[in-house]
């Protein structure tokens, strides 16, 4: 499919890109760097980013360096969330998570690295005002206000005596909607243009499939397996945590998934050439890893 095709050549540029960016070895911790980097991943959040810029008929080059930037920043986000302190799980993209293959002082040092490479590579952002509005919104969306955020709010859990569903879409609005929302955005501002409704539409966008891509990732956790998803599934029960398939059932949580896709996608209804982005909606509410 034509599509499917386009999502492959992203996810190909991004991953020889970052291989360029992370290939000075200078001892354990790069290896452990590239070791967790390099292994595979969707590379859903660079594929967004990649995809608006092209959408809005940017220059390609700028948004790869923000492509790399999101995904490093993702990726050390996956190396801590695996740590025993937090999930404490063992298997990570189809091979033992960092920590466990490098010890926990490595993988600290590992994630620490990447978060700091990935501001080094939108330094390199050719225009000076581009690189500092992505700096600025990848620190903003990754955050003790964001994603950090999300992750705090899930390990505190829910309080049983408030509306779940609120505080479930406010844990994973944060942990995962605000990197998924901000790829979106790094990408149209290397575009270099897109009008103010335009970025409202792909907020509302990523909002929404923001939501949707964590509530699937929770179902996975239950109906995959370690073969299939690269992950140990089972892996939220075993943490004691509350999330919408565990409260919904999966059929439940699907269901409110595939009503966000359906309303999120509205969103984008003014913006010409969006039929990749609508289409991969609907490709990461099916999606099966
Ligand atoms: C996993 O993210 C963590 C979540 C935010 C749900 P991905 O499912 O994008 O993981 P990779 O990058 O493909 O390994
Ligand atoms: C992870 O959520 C969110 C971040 C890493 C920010 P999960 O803990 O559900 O992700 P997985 O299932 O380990 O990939
Ligand atoms: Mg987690
Ligand atoms: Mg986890
Ligand atoms: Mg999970």
């Amino acid at each position: 499919m034509e599509f499917r095709g386009k999502l492959e050549g992203y996810a190909e540029l991004v991953n020889r890109s970052l291989r360029e960016e992370t290939a000075a070895d200078n001892g354990i911790v790069s290896e452990a760097m590239r070791y967790s980097l390099l292994s595979g991943g969707k590379r859903t959040r660079a594929c967004l980013a990649l995809a608006v810029c092209e959408m809005l008929g940017g220059d390609m080059q700028s948004a790869l360096l923000a492509a790399d930037a999101i995904e490093m920043v993702h990726c050390y986000s996956l190396i801590h969330d695996d740590m025993p302190c937090m999930d404490n799980d063992d298997y990570r993209r189809g091979q033992l998570s960092c920590h466990r293959k490098f010890g926990e002082a490595t993988a600290m040092l590992a994630g620490d690295a990447l978060l700091t490479l990935a501001f080094r590579t939108l330094a390199r952002i050719g225009d000076a005002e581009m690189s500092r509005r992505c700096a600025e919104l990848l620190s903003d969306a990754a955050g003790f206000e964001g994603m950090i955020l999300g992750q705090e709010l899930d390990l505190r859990g829910v309080d049983e005596d408030g509306d779940i569903s609120v505080q479930l879409d406010r844990i994973n609005e944060n942990k995962t909607g605000r990197m998924i929302t901000v790829s979106l955005l790094m990408g149209a501002v290397c575009s270099g243009t897109g009008s103010g409704k335009t970025y409202e539409a792909l907020e509302r966008y990523g909002r929404g499939i923001g939501l949707v891509f964590q509530i699937v990732d929770d179902v996975l956790d239950v109906t995959s397996s370690l073969e299939e998803l690269g992950k140990k599934t089972g892996s939220d029960e075993a943490n004691n945590k509350q999330t919408y398939c565990s409260v919904y059932g999966a059929e439940g949580a699907m269901r409110r998934a595939e009503e966000i896709t359906s309303q999120c996608v509205k969103a984008l209804e003014d913006i010409d050439g969006s039929g990749f982005l609508e289409w991969y909606a609907n490709d990461l509410l099916h999606r099966s890893r």
